[in-house]
C-alpha cells in the first residue's frame, strides 16, 4: 500500500504521522519505505538526528515525477509512506497520483477543516486520472477530554471523504518525537503509542486489508 500524508497547511502533522505510520508498519515486520517528498527534508532530518538507524529506510525524493519514478523504487517494499510539503505544488500532486490512500491530517478547528478544501480538490483532480485513489481525514492534535465541536463535525461531514475514527491526541510525546524518536520506541505502552496503533488499524479497515 502506498500512503501519502497530504495537507497544504504546515503543522498539520504530516511528517509526524508519516514517521509513526512507517514505524508501526515496520513493527508488523513488513518492509516499508518512507519517501520524503518535502524539499525541506523534515523526515530526513528526523532520521539524521537519530543515533541508530530507524527500523525503516527513508529516502529523499522531492521530485515532480514521483508518480512515474516510485514503482521502480518501491519494488522491494511491501508498503510505502510518502511525506509531502506544505503548499499545493506539483510535488504534492505527483505524490497523490502515486498513492493508494491519501491521509489528510487536520487539526480539530473550523479553520483547519475549511482550509483542507484545497487538498480535497487536489485529490479529486488526481482521482480523475486514477479513480481508485482513496482518501480520508485523520484528526490530529485532538485535545483530550473535549468532543469535536459541532460545527467542525458539520464542516467535516460536508467534505467528500470520511474521517477515520481513530484521532491522534495532542501529546507531549509526539512533540518530543521530532528529536529523532518515535513514540513507539520511546514510550511503547503510552497513550501516544495506542493512538498510532489505533490509527493503523483504522487505515487497514478502511482499505479493507486484514494486516499490513
Ligand atoms: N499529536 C501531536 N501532539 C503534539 N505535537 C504534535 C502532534 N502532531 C504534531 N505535533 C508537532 O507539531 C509540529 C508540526 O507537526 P509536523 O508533523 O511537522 O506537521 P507538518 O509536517 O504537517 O508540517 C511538530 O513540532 C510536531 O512535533
Ligand atoms: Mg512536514
Amino acid at each position: 500500500m502506498i500512503i501519502t500524508l497530504a495537507n497544504q497547511k504546515g503543522g498539520a502533522g504530516k511528517t509526524t504521522l508519516a514517521i509513526h505510520l512507517a514505524h508501526v508498519i515496520s513493527l508488523a515486520k513488513r518492509r516499508v519505505l518512507l519517501v520524503d517528498c518535502d524539499p525541506q527534508g523534515s523526515a530526513s532530518g528526523w532520521a539524521a538526528a537519530r543515533e541508530e538507524p530507524s527500523s525503516f529506510p527513508i529516502v529523499q525524493m522531492a521530485r515532480e515525477t514521483l508518480h512515474r519514478d516510485l514503482p521502480a523504487v518501491v519494488e522491494d517494499y511491501e508498503h510505502c509512506v510518502i511525506d509531502t510539503p506544505p503548499r499545493v505544488s506539483a510535488l504534492t500532486r505527483s505524490a497523490i497520483l502515486a498513492s493508494n490512500l491519501v491521509l489528510i491530517p487536520v487539526q480539530p478547528s473550523s479553520y483547519d477543516v475549511w482550509a483542507a478544501g484545497e487538498t480535497v480538490q487536489l485529490v479529486q483532480e488526481a482521482q480523475q486520472f486514477k479513480p481508485d485513489i482513496k482518501a480520508a481525514f485523520c484528526i490530529n492534535r485532538r485535545i483530550t477530554g473535549t468532543a469535536i465541536g459541532r460545527e467542525i463535525e458539520a464542516a467535516l461531514a460536508d467534505l467528500p471523504f470520511p474521517v477515520l475514527k481513530a484521532a491522534i491526541a495532542q501529546r507531549v510525546a509526539f512533540a518530543e518525537s521530532s528529536a529523532g524518536y518515535s513514540v513507539l520506541e520511546s514510550e511503547p505502552s503510552s497513550a501516544a503509542s495506542r493512538d498510532i496503533k489505533a490509527l493503523s488499524k483504522d487505515i487497514l479497515k478502511y482499505m479493507e486489508a486484514k494486516s499490513w
